[in-house]
């Protein structure tokens, strides 16, 4: 979004060790989704990037006109070039103040699980449309070449757990995922007919069954802090331009996750060390 472009081009690192975590939903357009993360890795030592919903559309007037995992792929291979961890590279390991800790980006979409109780993905999808709720992803993020964007959905969670299972469980993880990995904060949606679009019952175990210092998520556009099983959840949304101009930026555009921040509550997070952000 135009009015978001300020904010990209404001954050900045609080000093020159400082990482930065982009929890996916840069933009729409490739050009637009490099010249953020091109920006933002000039600037902090270290960005990692997972993608969003958004990055993995393709709309029509994108150059760029790969569909699903092909998309997914190329932003890998604009990320490498510009030296940006994704969800495909060796997890960096932070050895800063609140480390180590290694820093997972997972990408695991979502397979509509988290859909109306009682009712089938086809009668959840109705009920949603019925109520004027339907996720553009359904038109423009393209599953291709899986059978639907469940059945990537529960590859990518497969390779995921191959990798996590793969890690040093003596170093914990800042779990990193657009998608909320449980349920629970859905529930604070307006509108409980868009959870369905938010993830996968298949990752909710995924904060205890591995030794985690906290998981950093988007998607839901209700920045807070929230613990689950004793875990940090931290919900990093910067948000739409209507949104901020409504509620302002209560919990700072950068959120710090390491250091663990003293009293987790609403207040002033400008000064960051290994930060996160996400639209
Ligand atoms: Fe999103």
């Amino acid at each position: 979004m135009a009015d978001n472009r300020p904010i990209i081009e404001s954050l900045r690192p609080g000093s020159d060790e400082d990482w930065l975590i982009v929890a996916g939903d840069v933009a729409e357009l490739s050009d637009d989704i490099e010249w953020a993360l091109r920006l933002l890795a000039g600037r902090f030592a270290k960005v990692i990037w997972t993608p969003g919903n958004h990055e993995l559309w393709t709309p029509r007037e994108d150059p760029v006109q790969l569909r699903g995992a092909e998309r997914y792929a190329h932003l890998v291979a604009r990320c490498r070039e510009l030296g940006v961890v994704t969800p495909e590279d060796p997890y960096p390991v932070w050895r800063g103040p609140g480390g180590p800790a290694a820093i997972a980006p997972v990408f695991t979409l979502y397979d509509y699980s988290f859909r109306a109780p009682g009712l089938t993905v086809e009668q959840s999808l109705q009920q949603a449309d019925e109520a004027g709720i339907v996720c553009t992803d359904e038109f423009l993020l393209h599953n291709w070449p899986y059978p639907s964007r469940a059945d990537w959905c529960r590859a990518r969670v497969a390779e995921t757990e191959r990798r996590l299972a793969a890690h040093d469980p003596d170093i914990p993880l800042v779990l990193v995922s657009h998608w909320p990995l449980l349920r629970e904060p859905t529930r604070a949606l307006w509108r409980q007919e868009f959870a369905q679009w938010c993830g996968t019952e298949l990752t909710e175990r995924w904060h205890r069954d591995h030794r985690t210092e906290a998981v950093v998520y988007g998607h839901l556009h209700i920045p807070r802090t929230t613990w689950h099983d004793g875990v940090r959840f931290e919900e990093v949304s910067v948000g739409y331009p209507r949104e901020w101009r409504r509620r302002g930026h209560p919990r700072g555009l950068l959120r710090q996750i390491l250091p663990a921040p003293q009293a987790p509550v609403d207040g002033d997070r400008s000064v960051v060390r290994l930060g996160a952000a996400s639209s």
